[in-house]
C-alpha cells in the first residue's frame, strides 16, 4: 500500500482496535505527502525534530474546509463571534504560538504548582475508593462510564474550584465538548450547533465562576488566575477574561478524555497480559514504570496536527509552507530505531522517552496529574477487582483517531476486596 493512503487507513473507525501495523507500513516513509497536501510524520527521530521546531506552528491550524484530514473543529468555537484579524489571540495557549503561548502557559503553570497537584493525591484516591465502592453486589461494570469517565473530570473540578453542585453539569459540556476535538471529523450540523450552545453555556458559567472567585477568594486554579500576582505589569501577571474562560476550557478537555483513555487502555493492556496485572496487585511500587510504558504502547493522544510556517527540508523531502503536519506520536512511540522490540508490552525498560505527552514548547502541563491519577486508579483497581476478565476483546472504540480509546470496556469479576 502507497503511504498516501496509509493514513486514510489509520483514520477509518473500522482500524481503531489495532492501527500499529499501519504505522509500520508508514515509516516506510517517515515524511509522506497525502492527496490533500497534509503531511504525515511517523518516525520518532523526525517527529522529536519537528516538535521543537520554530518553523512548525500550532497557532496556524489547517481550515477544516480546505483540509479534509487536518482541519480542526474546536478551534472554530472559540473564534466563531470574533473578527477574522483578531481570531488567533483568542485561542486557548494549546492553539498559539509564542511569545503568547509561553506567557499564558507560566501563567498556568504556576497555578498548577507541584504542590497543589501533589496534594491532588489523596483526594483522587477518596473519589476512587467512592467510585470502587459502587461495584459491590455487580459481577459485571463498564469501566469506561462506571470509572475512568467520571474520575478526572471531577478532579479537574476540584482543582479548578468548580462548586461539586455544578459537577454533574460540567461533566456533561465536557463530553460535548470532546466531539468538537477530533481533527479530521466535520461535525454534522447538529452537532456543531450542540457544541456552539455547549461552548456559550460552558463560558458564561466560568465567567460567572471568575467574578465569584474575585470576590471570595479560594484555594484552586480559577482563583489563582483571576486574581492573578501583585507584582509587576498587569498584562503579564493577570490574564484578562477572554485568555482565562478559554484557559479553563483548555483544561477540562485537554485533560478530560486523555486521562479517561489512559486509565482505561491501561486495564485493557494489564487484563491482555496477567501477568502484568499480578505484579501490580502484588507491589504498587511498580505502577510509575507501568504506566509510562503504557504512554509509549497506548497512547491516549495518537497525533498532533501543526502547520508549516516555512519551507522545511527534512528526510529527504520538503514541507511546504503552508502544509499541515500529523506529527504521529504514536508511530514515533513503536519506531524500531528508538526502543528495542518495540511492539512489546515491557514496563522494564530502560530508556523510555516516548512521546505520550508531547513535547517541545507544548509538553503536557497536565502530564504530573494524570500521573497521580493513573497510578492511583490502577492500583486501586488491581488491589480491590477479584479476578477481572475482559466480557470483549477488542472492546468497541469510540470514532475518533487522534484521541483513541475504548467507548466500553465491559469486565466481569468475582467481586471486590
Ligand atoms: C498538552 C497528552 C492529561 C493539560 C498535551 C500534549 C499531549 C498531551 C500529547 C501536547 C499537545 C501538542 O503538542 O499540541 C496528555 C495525556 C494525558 C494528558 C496523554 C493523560 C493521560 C492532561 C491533564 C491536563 C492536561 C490532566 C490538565 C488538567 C494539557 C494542556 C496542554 C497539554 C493545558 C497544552 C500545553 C501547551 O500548549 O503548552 N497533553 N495530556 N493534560 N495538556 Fe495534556
Amino acid at each position: 500500500m502507497s503511504c498516501t493512503t496509509l493514513f486514510e487507513q489509520v483514520l477509518d473507525p473500522d482500524n481503531r482496535a489495532n492501527p500499529y501495523p499501519l504505522f509500520a507500513e508508514l515509516r516506510r516513509q517517515p515524511v509522506c505527502r497525502q492527496e490533500d497536501g497534509t503531511y504525515v510524520v511517523s518516525t520518532h527521530a523526525e517527529i522529536a525534530r519537528l516538535i521543537s521546531d520554530p518553523r512548525i506552528s500550532s497557532e496556524d491550524l489547517p481550515d477544516p474546509q480546505k483540509f479534509r484530514w487536518t482541519g480542526h473543529p474546536i478551534t472554530d468555537l472559540f473564534v466563531r463571534p470574533i473578527r477574522a484579524e483578531i481570531r488567533r489571540r483568542h485561542q486557548p495557549f494549546i492553539f498559539r504560538d509564542p511569545p503568547d503561548h509561553d506567557r499564558l502557559r507560566g501563567l498556568v503553570m504556576r497555578a498548577f504548582s507541584p504542590e497543589r497537584v501533589r496534594r491532588m493525591r489523596e483526594e483522587t484516591t477518596d473519589l476512587t475508593n467512592e467510585l470502587i465502592e459502587k461495584f459491590a453486589g455487580k459481577a459485571r461494570i463498564d469501566l469506561v462510564d462506571d470509572f475512568s469517565y467520571p474520575l478526572p473530570v471531577t478532579v479537574i473540578c476540584k482543582l479548578l474550584g468548580v462548586p461539586p453542585e455544578d459537577e454533574p453539569q460540567f461533566q456533561g459540556w465536557a463530553t460535548q465538548l470532546a466531539t468538537a476535538l477530533e481533527p479530521n471529523q466535520r461535525a454534522d450540523a447538529e452537532t456543531q450547533a450542540k457544541n456552539e450552545q455547549c461552548f456559550t453555556e460552558i463560558s458564561e458559567f466560568l465567567r460567572d465562576l471568575i467574578a465569584k472567585k474575585r470576590d471570595e477568594p479560594q484555594d484552586d486554579i480559577l482563583t489563582d488566575l483571576a486574581n492573578g500576582s501583585d507584582s509587576g505589569d498587569a498584562d503579564t501577571e493577570r490574564m484578562n477574561d477572554f485568555d482565562l474562560v478559554a484557559t479553563a476550557v483548555l483544561l477540562l478537555v485537554a485533560g478530560h478524555e486523555t486521562t479517561v483513555n489512559l486509565i482505561t487502555n491501561s486495564v485493557l493492556t494489564l487484563l491482555r497480559f496477567p501477568e502484568h496485572w499480578q505484579r501490580l496487585r502484588d507491589d504498587s511500587a511498580i505502577a510509575p514504570r507501568l504506566i509510562e510504558e503504557m504512554l509509549r504502547y497506548e497512547p491516549p493522544v495518537q497525533y498532533r496536527t501543526r502547520l508549516a510556517i516555512a519551507d522545511i527540508p527534512i528526510a529527504g523531502v520538503t514541507i511546504p509552507k503552508d502544509a499541515p503536519v500529523v506529527l504521529l506520536l504514536a508511530s514515533g512511540n513503536r519506531d524500531p530505531n528508538r526502543f528495542a522490540d518495540p511492539d512489546r508490552f515491557d514496563p522494564d525498560r530502560s530508556d523510555n522517552r516516548h512521546l505520550g505527552f508531547g513535547g517541545g514548547l507544548h509538553y503536557c502541563v497536565g502530564a504530573p496529574l494524570a500521573r497521580i491519577e493513573a497510578e492511583v486508579a490502577l492500583v486501586a483497581l488491581a488491589k480491590r477487582l477479584n479476578n477481572p476478565r475482559l466480557v470483549e476483546d477488542p472492546p468497541p472504540y469510540r470514532p475518533g483517531a487522534s484521541l483513541r480509546g475504548p467507548r466500553h470496556l465491559c469486565l466481569s469479576f468475582d467481586g471486590i476486596a
